[in-house]
């Protein structure tokens, strides 16, 4: 039998950054994942980090690679109508920005810094169950190692992302839900071929949406919209740079580069929300509580703001008695992701097209776009929510 203070379900950026937080406040804890550590590190994931999630891991020790390999940003273009409109992120917000970085680095980073400090962390694990989570005799059950493991804990954190256990240990007249499945998909490429732009590019056009983002000097990461029953066998490499040719080459003289393809996947859109973050000694954080679309570019920040709630609320507990903060760690967390919530959904709405949309609604889309390029406030708004809000 193991026993540690936190027992951390899944090692995604939420449970590895908790992991780490509360080791520099002298808190034990273990993380179980239910993958291998290679797999872990090399999955392909979004890349946009906020100003804010910037502080926090370079404020604690994380940002030595972070500031050498990331490439910091000031803005981003929307193309549109054949227009191009620039939000200047130094201009509309107070000195903010973004930085890019994938997020297989940032879980890189936090493995590297744990296993350093012989952090615990059991990869390949499976069958792992939450038991009596509403008692003081919480544990977790698992399998590791050729045999059945129990993890007795003083609380779980249930950082497993969307497909986990922990929010299904929740029994579900507990839990207060919100879902919303968008009409659409995205087709990711990873490719060897160096950034088009300077910015990212997200495009709306009259077949649909596409972004070009990037990794590295080297290395750049594009998106199409797709239908979400589409496999990845109906797109050959042919058809998808012919889409993305098609809706990003909109504006005189840009042309995007082609290079070898390294990776394609479709991921589904979805918003969902558990607004039951807390049940007895289980904490839910990150995509374990909740989901955005990609388009805001906001699902690790949003993980990452709730891991700064959590593991403050853990270290007054083990500090000082009090659970305060952890009774208001639900409420906390949910004014960022209902914040986070409408702008993914927004940003969604606005450059997506929309397959049963009426004409009605394409006119609007299109007000909506204009009165952003015409309107500083418009822009404003849209840059403060880009680069993100602070952790208070
Ligand atoms: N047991 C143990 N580990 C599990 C289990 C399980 N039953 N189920 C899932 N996991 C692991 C996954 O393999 C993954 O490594 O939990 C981890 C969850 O990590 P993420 O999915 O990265 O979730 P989170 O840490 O909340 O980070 C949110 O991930 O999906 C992106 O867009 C999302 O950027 C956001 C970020
Ligand atoms: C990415 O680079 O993977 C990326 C960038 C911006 C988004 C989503 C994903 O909005």
């Amino acid at each position: 039998m193991l026993h540690t203070q936190i027992g951390i379900i899944g090692a995604g950026p939420a449970g590895l950054l908790l992991s780490h937080l509360l080791a520099r406040a002298g808190i034990d804890s273990i993380v179980l994942e239910n993958r291998s550590r290679g797999y872990v590190e090399n999955r392909v994931r979004a890349g946009v980090l906020e100003q804010g999630t910037v502080n926090l891991l370079s404020e604690v020790g994380l940002g030595e690679r972070l500031h050498k390999e990331g490439m910091a940003h000031h803005g981003i273009e929307i193309r549109f109508n054949k227009k191009s409109h620039r939000i200047d992120f130094d201009e509309l917000t107070d000195g903010k920005g973004i930085t890019i970085y994938g997020q297989q680095e940032v879980v890189k980073d936090l493995i590297a810094a744990r296993l350093k400090q012989d952090g615990k962390i059991l990869f390949d694990v499976s069958n792992v169950s939450i038991d009596d989570p509403n008692s003081d005799a919480v544990k977790i059950k698992f399998h590791h190692a050729d045999s059945e493991q129990e993890l007795h804990c003083d609380y779980v954190a249930g950082c497993d992302g969307f497909h986990g256990v922990s929010r299904e240990s929740i029994p579900g007249d507990e839990r207060v839900e919100f879902n919303r499945e968008y009409p659409f998909a995205w087709l990711g490429i990873l490719v060897a071929a160096p950034p088009s732009a300077d910015e990212l590019v997200y495009a709306n056009g009259p077949d649909g949406f596409a972004l070009h983002s990037m990794r590295s000097p080297s290395i750049t990461r594009n998106y199409i919209q797709c239908d979400p029953e589409d496999s990845i066998e109906a797109w050959s490499d042919d058809r998808i740079w012919q889409g993305l040719h098609d809706r990003l080459e909109t504006v005189a003289d840009w042309k995007l580069q082609e290079g070898e393809i390294l990776e394609k996947g479709i991921t589904p859109m979805r918003s969902y929300v558990c607004e039951t973050m807390r049940y007895g000694r289980l904490f839910l954080a990150g995509d374990a509580a909740h989901i955005v679309p990609p388009t805001g570019a906001k699902g690790m920040n949003l993980a990452i703001s709730d891991i700064s709630y959590l593991s403050t609320a853990f270290i007054e507990r083990f500090k000082t008695g009090s659970e305060k903060l952890l009774e208001s760690y639900a409420a906390n967390c949910l004014r960022h992701v209902w914040r986070g919530e409408h702008f993914s959904w927004y940003m969604t709405s606005l450059l997506h097209k929309f397959p049963q949309s009426s004409p009605f609604q394409e006119r609007l889309q299109s007000a909506e776009l204009e009165y952003l390029r015409q309107s500083t406030p418009a822009s404003r708004s849209l840059a403060e929510n880009y680069v993100g809000f602070n952790f208070d």
